[in-house]
């Protein structure tokens, strides 16, 4: 079942600020669109989610290695990545509301609309036939049915062919023919369709010597492009191999919407497979694969995750596809898995005037190397982990609690130290145990409150443990350790303290489940 609950990404968003998770960018000046700020919880969770894909990617593969490229370039590269000419979004304003729409949003959003209504008609007749009910030839069969997806079918096709073609007129028109109204408005008084560059540029240098535009690069991707051969030749790279990098990209999206799902800047996990020509369907469909196996490995729920496949592909692609996550608005694209075919390198080859090509010696001649990548949202998935988490219990003693139940090894904190009291010697006694496993784990220390509002306040952060310092401690050096997701306690030895720990919140033990 998809999420579609607004109401829990408004909880998520107050519980995100309210603990150090994320706050809105500048926010003493009334904040900026779609820019966020990662708070003193936020910003470890964000190193711990960089920390899994890296090592899964870099220290787990001996083909893969990871890079560090700037974020300008020479604007000639996004001359020959086709940014400058085709990264744009169509765009339509309300001439009543003076709001900006994409238009082929408004149009998806008309489509989804009628979707629903198949959906209704599907569930009505399920219940009416009961287990005799064939979802797939009522689909075929039912008049209303096949009327709504053959409206689907003309409305894709009439966008696609305006998009491909150009011809922003035909949009407006789709637009105005299906009598699409402003959301917020409800009027349908709509400008012509425009396109609009999503590149942000600046200007390299003083003006008085001649400024250069240059971008912000849009994608991490071209940035492991241009360094294909300083990688191949420095690391003696034979294909198949991967480059990877996680890095700031900047879009300046329109409908910059849902918290950090939509941003301005925002930061991505790219990793570019080369691969002999011929052979990139296998190890697109490994990585699509693989990709899956490594979400499902956080435990944030099987059924949160389905594939997208795209049908439309963009011009350089031969297949793609999305890994989509059940968000609280729905499911939604959360990492995007591309078949790029040799586009990227050939393009870098013609404007660059360099060979970008592999010295093959089973087959001694040389070719430009075909590519597969996976391209995550690190913000993305820090939503992702941060919608999965979020639970309103109550326990079983009666009291309320509000707890992240973020993965363990992803937790901003690992453990809490506690002292039962402030007072016969117990903070002494816990300051020890810190001083012993804070070289191992990120800890808390907390001796201020009530226990039971200290263990709300981990909860509420996500520290998957806690330990508690009693005064049975120092009689025999064992201490409390209690479990965030069960509230359940265990008594265990000091000096079993930290190997106990590590089995729980490890990165290891989940990199070991990938394989
Ligand atoms: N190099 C391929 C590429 O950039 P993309 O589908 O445009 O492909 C990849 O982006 C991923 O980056 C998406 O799946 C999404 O997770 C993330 N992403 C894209 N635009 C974003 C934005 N405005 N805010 C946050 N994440 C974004």
């Amino acid at each position: 079942m998809a999420n579609q609950d607004d109401n829990l990404l408004k909880k998520i968003v107050a519980h995100a600020k309210e603990y150090g998770f994320v706050f809105p960018s500048s926010e003493i000046y009334d904040g900026l669109g779609a820019a966020y700020d990662y708070g003193q919880n936020g910003a470890e969770l964000k190193n711990n989610i960089k920390s899994y894909w890296w090592k899964s990617m870099v220290q787990m593969n001996e083909n893969i290695v990871g890079i560090d490229a700037a974020i300008f370039m020479h604007p000639t590269t996004w001359k020959a990545s086709g940014h400058v000419d085709a990264f744009n979004d169509p765009l339509i304003d309300n001439k009543d509301s003076k709001k900006r729409y994409r238009a082929d949003v408004l149009v998806e959003e008309y489509i989804a609309k009628v979707e629903a209504k198949i959906n209704k008609e599907v569930s009505k007749a399920a219940k009416r036939f009961g287990d005799k009910f064939d979802k797939d030839q009522f689909i075929a069969t039912n008049d209303r049915v096949v009327r709504y997806t053959e409206e689907i079918n003309t409305i894709n096709t009439r966008m696609k062919s305006a998009i491909e073609t150009g011809n922003l007129n035909q949009l407006k028109e789709l637009i105005e023919e299906l009598g699409i109204a402003d959301p917020v408005s409800g009027s349908k008084n709509w400008t012509d369709v425009r396109q609009f560059n999503l590149m942000f540029s600046t200007e390299l240098g003083s003006l008085a010597e001649g400024a250069n535009k240059i971008y912000l690069r849009p994608e991490t991707a071209q940035g492991i492009f241009v360094n294909f051969l300083n990688v191949q030749k420095t690391g003696r790279m034979k294909l198949p191999f991967g480059i990877a990098q996680i890095g700031k990209a900047f879009r300046n999206e329109i409908i910059a919407r849902q918290f950090i799902f939509r941003m301005r800047e925002f930061e991505q996990m790219e990793m570019q497979f080369f691969v002999k020509p011929g052979e990139e369907m296998q190890w697109y469909e490994h990585w699509k694969e693989h990709r899956m196996k490594w979400h499902r490995t956080l435990g944030l729920g099987d059924e949160n995750y389905r594939y997208h496949d795209h049908l439309n592909l963009a011009h350089y692609a031969n297949a793609a596809c999305d890994i989509e996550f059940n968000f609280p608005m729905g499911f939604k694209e959360l990492e995007g898995i591309h078949s790029r075919t040799d586009f990227d390198l050939k393009a870098h080859e013609e404007y660059s005037g360099k060979k970008l090509q592999f010295f093959d010696h089973q087959e001694n001649k040389s070719y430009v190397p075909y590519v597969v990548e996976t391209s995550i949202g690190l913000d993305r998935l820090f939503l992702a982990v941060l919608t999965a988490a979020y639970k309103e219990e109550t326990l079983e003693d009666g009291s309320e609690r509000t707890v992240l139940k973020i993965p363990a090894a992803l937790a901003p904190s690992k453990v809490a130290v506690l002292p039962l009291l402030q007072k016969d010697g117990l903070p002494e006694k816990g300051r020890e145990i810190l001083d012993k496993i804070k070289y191992d784990f990120a800890c808390q220390y907390d001796e201020k409150d009530t226990i039971g509002k200290r263990y709300r306040r981990q909860d509420a952060v996500g520290t998957p443990y806690c330990i508690t310092i009693d005064h049975q401690t120092l009689e025999d050096n064992t201490v409390t350790l209690r479990d965030r997701d069960t509230a359940k306690q265990e008594r265990i030895n000091v000096l079993d303290l930290k190997n106990r720990i590590e089995e729980l919140v490890s990165l290891t033990g989940l990199l070991r489940q990938i394989g």
